[in-house]
Parts: structure tokens; C-alpha cells; sequence
């Protein structure tokens, strides 16, 4: 795919520059200075350019979902445990119904509200990981005590390349959305009554 011609061209690119920094014979100390900047630059760049590369093309993948019929709990406490060193209240309902998930699109999706949450919560804030039944579905809800989200702003940040972070790519929410949607689920965020922001994913239970 596209990623790929993108990415081809990289390698040789950075080690052509490393072979005429390490080609070079002559005395010159400036010259050989600039050689070792220029040489640190472009493999630098070369790398962060890689690495974007496989953020859009993570991003832009097909929709293909690996369904397997999996506890949601499960799912939870296992992801969860990626966060050994931070506190993460869990409030699972203990009858949940199996469902029909793509065990990796799910723990991204689980991974990335997280991060948002610890994100906006900081080191101490409260953050509930919760599963309820619900009108014939299964919510599940990612709530902290951060600063919460604008009214204005809820639609928004689904939406890609929305992003108030230094290092943010802003695709978080919009991987979010687009794996729930391919469930046949859906995602709003709405205000935590303690203060801060809670994401509810609702999610269809199928006859399988
Ligand atoms: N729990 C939250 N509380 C407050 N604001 C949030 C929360 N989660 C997301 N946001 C807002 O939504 C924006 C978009 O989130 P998204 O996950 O898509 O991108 P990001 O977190 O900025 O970047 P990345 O996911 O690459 O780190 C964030 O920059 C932030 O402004
Ligand atoms: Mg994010």
C-alpha cells in the first residue's frame, strides 16, 4: 500500500547519508562537524517520518474485524493490567453477557480512553473502568476527574487530527470511534457529575 512506497525509500535515504559521513577522509574538523549534524538530522527525521507513516496507515486501515465471542470483563482486567503502576478503579457487572468482539481493536480502544483519562485525571485523579447491561446492550464507561469536555467541543474531538497536546496525533478518539462503529456500537462523552469527563460505549449484544 501507500505506506509501504513511503516507507521504501527511507532506508536508503539514511544510509546514503551515513556512508558520506563515514566516507569522508579529509581533515577539514568543521566540515566533518557539519557532516555529523547534518548525518544526526536526517536519520532523525527518517525515523519520525516512519513512524508517522505507520500512524496514518494504523489509522486508515481497512475495517476488518477478527470477531471472537469474549467476556468484555475479561478484556478489561486483562488491558487494565498494562497499568499495573497506576491506581484504576474497576466496576464490572458480574453477569455481563458474552459478546462478539476483535479482541485487539477492542484493546485499543480500551488503551486509548485510558491514556486520554490519565491524560486529564493526572498522576492522583480517579478513574473508573465500569461495564453495566443496559436496554438490551452493554455499556461500557470510562470515567475521570480531569478537566471534562467543552460542550462545544464533544462532537470534535471524534473527529481526526483534533487535539490539544503537545505530542498529541489527535487520531486517538477518531480510531475509537471508527472500531465501535464497526461493532454496529456507539461513543458519546458526556460530564462526570464529580467533575471531569465519562465515555460510554454501548454495544450491541448478538445471538452468537
Ligand atoms: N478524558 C478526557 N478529558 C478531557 N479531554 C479529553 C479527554 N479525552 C480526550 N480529550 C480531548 O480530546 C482530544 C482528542 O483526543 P484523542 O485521543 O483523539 O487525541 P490526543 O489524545 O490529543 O492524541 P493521542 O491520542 O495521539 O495522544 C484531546 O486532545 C483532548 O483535548
Ligand atoms: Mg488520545
Amino acid at each position: 500500500g501507500l505506506a509501504h512506497e513511503i516507507k521504501n525509500p527511507l532506508t536508503p535515504i539514511q544510509l546514503t547519508v551515513q556512508q558520506m559521513r563515514d566516507k569522508y577522509a579529509g581533515k577539514d574538523e568543521d566540515y566533518q562537524k557539519l557532516l555529523d549534524n547534518c548525518t544526526e538530522i536526517v536519520t532523525e527525521e527518517v525515523e519520525s517520518l516512519r513512524g508517522l507513516v505507520q500512524e496514518f496507515a494504523d489509522f486508515a486501515r481497512m475495517p476488518q474485524l477478527a470477531l471472537t465471542t469474549q467476556n468484555l470483563n475479561n478484556v478489561i482486567t486483562d488491558t487494565i493490567k498494562l497499568y499495573s503502576e497506576r491506581r484504576i478503579e474497576l466496576d464490572l457487572e458480574s453477569d455481563l453477557p458474552d459478546l462478539r468482539l476483535d479482541l485487539e481493536g477492542m484493546r485499543r480502544v480500551l488503551i486509548n480512553l485510558v491514556e486520554n483519562a490519565i491524560d486529564a485525571a493526572g498522576e492522583k485523579g480517579n478513574i473508573v473502568v465500569q461495564t453495566l447491561r443496559h436496554n438490551g446492550r452493554v455499556r461500557l464507561s470510562i470515567i475521570d476527574e480531569g478537566p471534562g469536555v467543552d460542550q462545544v467541543d464533544r462532537e470534535r474531538i471524534f473527529e481526526p487530527y483534533i487535539s490539544d497536546k503537545q505530542d498529541g496525533t489527535g487520531l486517538g478518539l477518531a480510531m475509537v470511534r471508527s472500531i465501535i462503529q464497526e461493532h454496529g456500537g456507539s461513543i458519546t462523552v458526556s460530564d462526570n457529575p464529580a467533575g471531569g469527563a465519562r465515555f460510554d460505549i454501548k454495544l450491541p449484544i448478538s445471538e452468537a
